[in-house]
């Protein structure tokens, strides 16, 4: 058995447009970490759903119809990729009907169980910076480095129709919190950032300053 550490894992969680990916994609850069964006699993498998016919609303249908995709992800080049029958997703991901189904379908703890292995597989690779809603709550609850990224309701509705998407991002946060499996919380020691007046970079230098103030052994020299 190896008795080598696990890779560093920065965890980000916060509710939906509330700028983490931008600042975890940045961060990642920063580090020479691996991005990991965990809401593109769940899409691909809400996005592959829609293609079976099912309801992703009916729990029992998702429960039996999930195991008959055939999914795949990996990491290429500091970022992750997502296939669903052979097909690799981009802007399915983003669909409408996507935006749609993924909350009620990453509801079922059966298809959370195959993204939360996943996820951790990804680790045994390289070092990570992972956001999503449970990363430091269910996925790695080791790690020490956990950071929540909000801001307010009004901000992140405007974020969301500045990328072109219709989506209410208060009704994905209502199902994101309320369901019983994996909701999304602040874990304790998470550091919480309101990004709603900071741009990313900000958001970025706040977190590599909360890093260098814990000497997280793996921060390179940064330049001031
Ligand atoms: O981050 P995102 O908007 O791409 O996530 C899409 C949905 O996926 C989100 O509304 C709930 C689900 N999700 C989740 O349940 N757990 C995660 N770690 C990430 C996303």
């Amino acid at each position: 058995m190896s008795t080598a550490r696990p890779h560093p894992v920065i965890a980000i969680d916060g509710p939906a447009a509330s700028g983490k990916s931008t600042v975890a994609r940045l961060l990642a850069d920063r580090l020479g970490f691996s991005f990991v964006g965990s809401g593109t699993l769940y899409r691909a498998l809400a996005w592959g759903l829609i293609q079976t016919g099912i309801d992703p609303a009916d729990e029992a249908a998702v429960a039996t119809a999930f195991g008959t995709l055939d999914f795949a992800c990996g990491l290429e080049r500091g970022r992750s990729w997502v296939a669903i029958n052979g097909r690799r997703l981009g802007t399915e991901l983003e669909e409408p009907a996507t935006n749609a189904a993924v909350s009620p379908a990453s509801r079922v703890p059966a298809l959370r169980d195959l993204v939360v292995d996943r996820l951790r597989a990804f680790r045994l690779d390289c070092p990570l910076v992972m956001e999503g809603r449970d990363i430091a709550s269910v996925v790695f609850p080791d790690t020490p480095w956990k950071y929540y990224i909000d801001a307010s309701p009004e901000v992140r509705q405007r974020r969301r129709a500045a990328q072109g998407q219709t989506d209410s991002v208060s009704d994905r946060d209502r199902a994101d919190r309320s369901r019983a499996s994996a909701p999304l919380v602040v874990v304790d020691g998470a550091v919480v950032i309101d990004s709603s007046e900071i741009a990313p970079d900000g958001v970025v230098e706040a977190i590599l300053a909360d890093l260098a103030a814990h000497q997280a052994a793996f921060l390179p020299a940064m330049p001031n």
